[in-house]
């Protein structure tokens, strides 16, 4: 019997950031993804929370948010296109929120494509709501921005914070 695979939440370090820009670059393409200078920035910066998946040894997702005192920005959210659909960037986001959550800012915000409808399904999922269109935000499509207000007391994340 072969071993069992190993699958590992963990934050992002400077020396992911060759494979996490290789990771983007498959997900987003040439115009969105973002370059390994900077998760490797990203890495570093206290403003910012970034985590990894990591499968037996290989990277398969990233999620980064910068927090500003209250209010966090979610920058970058990415699976490999292989393991989708596998409840990854769900598990993923509650770290990301609970981490994000324990550094004190209450107010997360993001930016999507309004033609991105797996991601705005999920992120609905976590209860953000679309507040605002963004004009030209992209090269060839505008933004819609998601928000959501995290009170104290909603523990909805809890069993995943390990
Ligand atoms: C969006 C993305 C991160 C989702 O990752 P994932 O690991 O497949 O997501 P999950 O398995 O955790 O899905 C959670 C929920 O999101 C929604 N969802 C995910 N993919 C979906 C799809 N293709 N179509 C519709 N809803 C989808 C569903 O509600 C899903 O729950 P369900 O599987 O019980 O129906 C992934 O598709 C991706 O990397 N896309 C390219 C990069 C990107 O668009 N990032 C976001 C930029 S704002």
């Amino acid at each position: 019997m072969g071993e069992k695979a190993r699958t590992e939440f963990r934050k992002l370090t400077p020396d992911d950031a060759e494979i996490v820009a290789e990771l983007d670059f498959k997900c987003f393409g040439a115009n969105d993804a973002c370059n390994s200078k900077y998760f490797f920035k990203s890495a570093q910066d206290e403003r910012k929370e970034f985590w990894v998946c990591e499968h037996d040894g290989k990277i398969i997702a990233c999620a980064g948010a910068e927090i500003n005192s209250d209010t966090a920005e979610i920058e970058s959210l990415a699976v490999d296109p292989e393991y989708r659909r596998q409840g990854i960037a769900t598990i993923l986001l509650i770290k990301l929120i609970n981490a994000i959550k324990k550094r004190g800012a209450t107010f997360i915000i993001l930016e999507v494509r309004p033609s991105n409808k797996a991601a705005i399904e999920l992120y609905k999922g976590f209860g953000f709501q679309i507040v605002e269109r963004e004009k030209d935000y992209y090269l060839d499509e505008d933004a819609w921005i998601m928000a959501r207000e995290f009170l104290d007391g909603q523990d909805y994340f809890q069993t995943y914070d390990a």
